[in-house]
């Protein structure tokens, strides 16, 4: 049998007020900031670089369009169930809610890798800006307290402090956290529109051609020399070209992950009926024309083949402009980009634990709350450790990818939830409908699923070996101490 939680169920506990829940304390504005605070950060400010120089060239825009036409789909699914369920653990229960037990303990462990593996890779970047940043002032961070025993080093020390100092303010309450938030979101859209308008009357319409560099292979392909499956499985495939473009959507994806986060702090939302659509669409069309704008200026500034191997081609491509004054602002203004991504991702993972364990499917310190601060803070501290140790030692090359692929496995499966709620629950209120449904799901899981594809085999063989964990700990655990299956069991004892 199908364990279910049913609407009415979820909205009651949504509404649920007092001790031991959650404060709505988010406005419409905070919830724009706080998916701004959680998209802009690494994506853009290192990864347009790299797909610029390895895949698209100055077509790195299209990408960009591409990847956020993607994230728009599943965005507006996202913001259906959000507005309608407004309860804090986002696709996990609205997985709860369509397809069974099963389904949400699956979702909410794979958003583990979503939301803590992504505040794990951010806070290696950031350790990486940082030291970065010291140079600056003549300061030489020892390079072995930067990088990980498998990158050569020993620990990445700064990645750690950031983690465990985020996890402390998380702590102490949303509505800090969501102030604090809120000047690091004013301080990197400002760095971002800085560059696009200071950058703007400096552009070399030289360097926008070719617009999307040739690819030989390509050509080969159409002039009849080469077979498409000898290409598609050759190393030429993404280096340039249209393939280069589609490769180059699958890399800056990462940039739009966290729109979603928004809708795990629906519970915390003042009027979630509103705030939340606003919150995702308005977050996801903010950041898809800042990105537009800002890969235009970058590759306008400065030839994409310059972009190569860059560790900082934002200030690569500044440097072109004469300010270079502004080069230490540039510099913590990206810091903040992606301290608050960080910060946003780490609430995140705590609000989806938290619904997980006052669902009896994780044990109940994951939904304790502070008596004073009212934040689920040993959750907080669990993760403070779980996300040091990856960001510490882990390497995070390859974490990117495992991000990738565990989000777009939440998209596709929050996109099927929409369609299967029209059809067992066609009546319930939706103060936000997903428009064209179902064409707009199903597109949305079509792109997940191509851009899941284009990722490296070994992103897919991770992901299963962390769901199959999740699988033995969910049959262990989670099913013997489901709270639906006890009042189940409980009623046909009557
Ligand atoms: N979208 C976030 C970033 O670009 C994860 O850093």
């Amino acid at each position: 049998m199908l364990f279910k939680k049913s609407i009415p169920q979820l909205l009651a506990e949504a509404n649920e007020s007092g001790e031991g829940t959650l404060k709505r304390s988010l406005t419409s504005f905070n919830l724009v900031a706080l998916g701004v605070g959680a998209i802009i950060g690494a994506g853009l400010f290192s990864l347009t670089g790299i797909a610029a120089a390895d895949n698209a060239g100055p077509a790195v825009i299209l990408s960009f369009i591409i990847a956020a036409v993607g994230c728009g789909f599943a965005g507006l699914c996202y913001a259906e169930f959000a507005s309608m369920i407004p309860v804090a653990g986002s696709a996990y229960t609205y997985s709860y809610a369509t397809m069974g037990e099963f389904m949400a303990w699956i979702i909410g462990w794979d958003l583990v890798l979503e939301y803590a593996l992504s505040a794990a890779t951010v806070a290696s970047s950031w350790s990486q800006y940082f030291s970065q940043f010291l140079l600056e002032f003549g300061i030489h961070f020892p390079q072995n307290l930067l990088h990980g025993p498998w990158e050569g080093g020993i620990i990445n020390v700064p990645a750690i402090v950031i983690v465990c100092l985020l996890s402390l303010l998380l702590m102490r309450g949303t509505k800090d956290s969501s102030s604090v938030n809120n000047v690091l979101v004013i301080v990197k859209v400002a760095v971002v529109l800085i560059f696009i308008i200071l950058g703007w009357s400096f552009i070399n319409p030289a360097n926008h051609h070719p617009f999307i560099p040739v690819n030989p292979g390509e050509d080969a392909v159409k002039a009849g020399t080469r077979g498409f499956m000898e290409f598609f499985s050759s190393d030429d495939f993404g280096h340039f070209g249209i393939s280069g473009v589609l490769r180059g959507a699958g890399v800056v994806f990462f940039a739009f992950i966290g729109f979603d986060a928004v809708s795990t702090a629906a519970q915390e939302a003042k009027n979630p009926q509103k705030g939340m659509p606003i919150g995702i669409i308005g977050s996801l069309i903010v950041c898809t024309l800042l990105y537009v704008l800002f890969s235009y200026v970058m590759t306008g500034l400065e030839n994409y083949t310059k972009f190569a191997g860059d560790a900082k081609p934002v200030a690569t491509a500044f440097a072109q402009t004469g300010y270079t004054f502004l080069n230490r602002f540039l510099m913590i203004a990206i810091l903040a980009g992606y301290t608050s991504v960080i910060l946003v991702m780490l609430l995140g993972q705590s609000r989806v634990f938290y619904s997980m364990s006052k669902d009896g499917l994780l044990p109940k310190i994951f939904s304790d709350l502070h008596p004073k601060n009212q934040t689920p803070w040993k959750t907080n501290l669990v993760f403070m450790v779980f996300v040091s140790i990856f960001t510490g030692f882990v390497p995070v090359s390859d974490l990117g990818h495992m991000v990738s692929i565990g989000t777009l496995f939440a998209f596709s499966l929050v996109c099927i939830g929409v369609l299967i709620l029209r059809k067992t629950n066609p009546e319930l209120e939706r103060p936000f409908r997903t428009p064209w449904v179902p064409l707009v799901p199903i597109l949305g899981i079509v792109v997940c699923v191509l851009m899941m594809a284009s990722l490296p085999i070994v992103s897919w063989e991770r992901l299963a070996i962390w769901m199959a964990l999740g699988v033995v700990i969910y049959y262990a655990y989670s099913k013997k101490h489901s709270k639906i299956r006890k009042e189940y069991n409980d009623s046909l004892l009557k």
